[in-house]
């Protein structure tokens, strides 16, 4: 009986070293390792304890090899259940397939909403005959400056301080050097339209940023008036704010128009309950008739050709239509911010 009861003390002392063997085995090699040991054969400590059986008096027998048997596929269990774990964990270790999971949605990019206005007054005046060009934002004084009549001790220059480069390069104060660059490379009738990021010694605040985009926009061609400026522009307002939209010219100066102005609109707005209202007077760009001076500085007979010229900053027309308070969010690289203009 003491024989006995030591036998099967023996065997319910390896269950519990094996199952607590099994839980700790951290990778299928140790688990197979705790296997051997426990459940070999030939030098497994189960087996080596069944094989004492022989000593117990014949009708014992029986009550311990069921114990033995008991623990036996406990154990086999405990192994088997280990091995699914340890399997699943290095399946995510090596980034496994759970067809269970829930599909990810491919990200969505969006255009930026400087880059969507951009896209939406460079569609407007494409009905209305502009093309798109370009320029370098690296730019020389000559066509940033002198080639617009701005000689560089000007105070017009000193109003549009910028970076300077090495090699007399800067970078460009405003897209009106595409004017120059446009008007060497073509001969009339030009119509383009030329955004770009410009660059300026200026304040960081809600209304201004050091750098910010631009909207040129050129028309030169025999019998070309002032006329010709302000239907165009009125025009391209009714387009883009609707209808009712009027705008208005304000005397200004700039060296490469005359005469110059700057141009307010005036918005029709609808109130929440469905009435209409007239929204304050804006102001949303520069233009004039392009100065004599400018044309000749291109190699484009003055005597012959006239022409107009508007400059407009997208970002603050922007903050208009999509009711942003600040410029800076448009820099800040906010996805949240951003995340609400992505799609078509
Ligand atoms: N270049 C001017 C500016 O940056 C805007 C402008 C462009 C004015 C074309 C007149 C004609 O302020």
């Amino acid at each position: 009986m003491s024989q006995n009861g030591s036998l099967v003390e023996d065997l319910q002392r390896l269950e519990s070293q094996a199952l607590q063997a099994v839980a700790e085995a951290a990778t299928p090699d140790a688990l197979e390792e705790v296997r051997i040991t426990f459940l070999g054969r030939k030098d497994g400590r189960i087996s080596s304890i069944l094989r004492r059986l022989g000593e117990l008096d014949p009708e014992e027998r029986p009550r311990v090899g069921a114990e033995a048997n008991r623990i036996k596929s406990r154990l086999q269990d405990a192994l088997s259940e280990r091995e699914g774990t340890l399997e699943r964990d290095g399946e995510g270790d090596e980034g496994g397939l759970d067809l269970t999971l829930p599909a990810r949605r491919p990200w969505q990019g969006g255009r930026h909403p400087v880059t969507r206005v951009i896209d939406e007054l460079v569609e407007i005046f494409r009905g209305l005959g502009f093309t798109r060009a370009r320029g370098p934002e690296v730019e020389t004084e000559w066509y940033n400056f002198e080639a617009l009549n701005t000689p560089l001790d000007h105070p017009a220059a000193d109003e549009q301080d910028t970076l300077y480069l090495k090699g007399g390069h800067l970078l460009r104060s405003h897209t009106s050097p595409v004017q120059v660059r446009v008007m060497e490379a073509h001969r009339p009738p030009i119509r383009v339209l030329a955004p770009g990021m410009v660059y300026r010694r200026d304040s960081y605040d809600a209304t201004h940023t050091p750098g910010f985009a631009q909207l040129e926009g050129l028309a030169v061609d025999e019998g070309i008036t002032f006329v010709d400026l302000k239907a165009t522009l009125a025009e391209f307002a009714r387009r883009y704010w609707g209808p009712g939209t009027r705008i208005r010219f304000r005397p200004s100066f700039f060296p490469f128009t005359e005469p110059s102005a700057e141009v307010d609109v005036k918005r029709v707005v609808r109130r929440p309950d469905g009435t209409e209202e007239e929204s304050d007077w804006l102001e949303i760009m520069g233009a004039g008739m392009v100065d004599p001076a400018v044309l000749d500085a291109a190699g484009i007979d003055s005597e012959r050709y006239t022409g107009f010229a508007f400059g407009m900053g997208p970002g603050r027309i922007g903050l208009l239509k999509y009711g942003i308070p600040d410029l800076r969010l448009y820099l800040d690289n906010d996805i949240r911010f951003l995340q609400q203009f992505s799609g078509p």
